[in-house]
């Protein structure tokens, strides 16, 4: 008995050792710990605002803004291209698991069998190319843009739920979060200096957004009818810095929205929203 206790505290120290590295929802709770020292007064699912959180003007027009969105017939036209059925006769419903309702929190996944990163958009694509159809690329705002808008409101409530398992997802991961914090362009910013360092600040006259929530309101209108996808303001972001930029789809981006997401793990979801 004394030796299988002894043996159990050796392990508890090898655990101890072992758990020093950061995985993934180590990395998520330090930066929520980060901002909370920051900014106590901030609750938790407000991050779901982004930069209107550290504004109560802007949010309080936002919140009239959308009580009737001015992007509501373009949702219409996505609800329209997600009844369309694809020429196998087949609709998105059947290709997507539970219908495509309440799972867009569930991605980007990691696909073992593939060994890559899967975002809804390539999930949406994937299910065009089985059904007999080309796949749209993957931020056009007149296609797969309103395709996945709509989509997202079928998990509108829904907290993003991000999983890490296994030795391909884990470098997956590393490897998106390497992108968000590594300083690069003219100005030698990374993404974590502004949305990280300099969260709840402003830059020029633009309040900077914290990285906690911001995956969960995509895609966004700028505004009011100029849809722009996650993907695409990584574009514009990196652009700002003069930051060679990648493009939409790239595996560099899917990582990046990878371990992005994962920091927005346990938010609300809720597609599309207003942004000036
Ligand atoms: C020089 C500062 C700067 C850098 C560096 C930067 N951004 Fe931004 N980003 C902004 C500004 C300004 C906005 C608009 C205000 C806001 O919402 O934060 C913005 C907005 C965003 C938004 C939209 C937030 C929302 O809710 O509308 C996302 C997502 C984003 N950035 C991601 C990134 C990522 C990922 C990177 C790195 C590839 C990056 N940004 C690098 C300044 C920056």
């Amino acid at each position: 008995m004394k030796k299988i206790v002894i043996a159990l505290a050796g392990l508890g120290i090898l655990v101890g050792a072992f758990s020093a590295y950061a995985g993934p929802e180590e990395d998520r709770q330090k930066l929520v710990s980060y901002f909370k020292n920051k900014y106590p007064d901030l609750k938790f699912d407000d991050y779901i605002y982004s930069a209107l959180a550290f504004d109560p003007d802007a949010k309080s027009q936002y919140n009239s803004i959308m009580e009737f969105p001015p992007y509501l017939s373009e949702l219409e036209k996505g609800e329209k291209l997600w009844n369309t059925p694809l020429k196998s006769g087949k609709t998105y419903a059947d290709c997507l698991p539970n219908g495509g309702k309440m799972i867009a929190g569930n991605y980007p996944l990691f696909d073992d069998a593939r060994g890559k990163v899967i975002t809804l958009e390539d999930a949406l694509n994937d299910c065009r190319k089985a059904n007999g159809e080309e796949a749209y690329k993957n931020a056009d705002p007149k296609t797969m843009g309103l395709l996945s808008a709509y989509m997202r409101t079928l998990s509108d409530g829904m907290k993003v739920n991000i999983k890490v398992v296994g030795e391909g997802a884990l470098k997956a991961y590393e490897d998106g979060k390497k992108t968000f914090y590594r300083r690069a362009g003219q100005l030698n910013f990374s993404c974590g200096s502004c949305h990280v360092d300099n969260a709840g600040l402003r830059i020029r006259s633009e309040l900077l957004s914290p990285v906690i929530g911001q995956t969960t309101h995509w895609p966004a209108f700028r505004g009011g009818d100029k849809l722009v996808t996650l993907q695409k303001r990584y574009e514009g972001c990196q652009k700002n810095v003069r930051h060679s930029p990648d493009k939409a789809g790239s595996t560099r981006y899917n990582n990046l929205e990878y371990f992005h997401s994962y920091m927005s793990n346990g938010l609300e979801m809720k597609s599309s929203v207003f942004r000036k």
